[in-house]
């Protein structure tokens, strides 16, 4: 016997948030299994299923045993054996948070068979704790939707200062995967530091209509707001066909289309699921005739 913890997918940035906004999926999403042990001390990774080999075994580089390591320090039960096991059922490297994920699951098994003395909003810090191993950067913008459903706006320094957002009826969405891997480091690494004036208005002019339109169902509104001024221009040289994967997507009337956290998945936002399958299909069109493979889904927001 053991506890058994689902960890969705979630897109960060959604074009208008870099770093401080989220989406947490229906699916796919991780499980972990995770019970007590009298064979270790602290909180072990035990196995891996289907992530190729890529994941780290050692409890100190593992997002899950990181994050769930943080929540037994805090309950001051360091020597306590847990082991988890790990069963990936989202791709690594693609953009979905695969590291958060795990980091979430980690935290949130090792809070459960502790007997839960810590509320959701309160493993929030542990879990990040555990994403910040994977990449070093501080942000939320993962974690925190994959803790608490929905989309989440998030604050990128200690305070994870927090609100979810309204998720408008019909929303859905469609994501495409090209089959290349792109580590977030090198992704962030290739952001310049400094924006001009007229991309921080227009930024927070397309934020502030984005987040009306969550508030209010206005797709019209949406679809004028929902694009990326400072980021997706400087990163979508690093994802195959992302230019015509979105004048696909746009062209099947989406929301808007932009790159899923790092990348390379690229996200469409749809206000129905006949819209959503057919920006699938014209997704997978676009690699119909290349060498890269790429996967589509349509998932609701969790
Ligand atoms: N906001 C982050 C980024 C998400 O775009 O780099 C990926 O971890």
């Amino acid at each position: 016997a053991g506890i058994k913890v689902f960890a969705p997918a979630t897109i960060a940035n959604l074009a208008v948030g870099y770093d401080i906004i989220g989406l947490a999926l229906e699916s796919p999403g991780d499980e972990v299994i995770a019970r007590k042990s009298d064979q270790y001390k602290g909180v072990h990774i035990t196995q891996i299923f289907n992530d190729g080999g890529k994941l780290p075994m050692d409890p100190l580089k593992n997002t899950a045993s990181v994050a769930g390591q943080a929540v037994l320090d805090a309950c001051n039960a360091s020597d306590m054996g847990i082991e988890i096991e790990i069963h990936k059922k989202m791709p690594i490297g693609s953009g979905l948070g695969s590291s958060a994920a795990s980091a979430v699951s980690g935290a949130f098994a090792v809070n459960d068979i502790m007997g839960k003395p810590f509320s959701k909003e309160e493993l929030l810090p542990y879990a990040v704790k555990g994403e910040q191993s994977a990449d070093k950067a501080y942000h939320a913008d993962n974690v925190a939707p994959c803790l608490l459903g929905g989309i989440i706006f998030v604050k990128n320094d200690e305070t994870l200062l927090h609100r979810r957002l309204p998720t408008p009826k019909g929303l859905y969405i469609t994501l495409v995967h090209p089959d290349v891997e792109i580590l977030t480091k090198n992704a962030r690494d290739v952001i310049k530091t400094n924006i001009t004036l007229d991309q921080h208005i227009n930024q927070s002019f397309n934020l502030a209509g984005f987040i009306y339109s969550l508030f209010t169902s206005d797709f019209t509104l949406m679809r004028q707001c929902l694009q990326d001024h400072i980021i997706e221009p400087q990163r979508a040289f690093m994802i195959p066909k992302f230019r015509e994967v979105k004048e696909a997507a746009m062209n099947q009337n989406a929301l808007g289309c932009s790159i899923s956290g790092a990348g390379p998945s690229i996200f469409a936002l749809s206000e129905n699921s006949l819209d959503a399958e057919n920006i699938a299909f014209a997704m997978r069109e676009v690699f119909s005739n290349s060498k890269i493979k790429a996967t589509t889904l349509i998932s609701k927001v969790n």
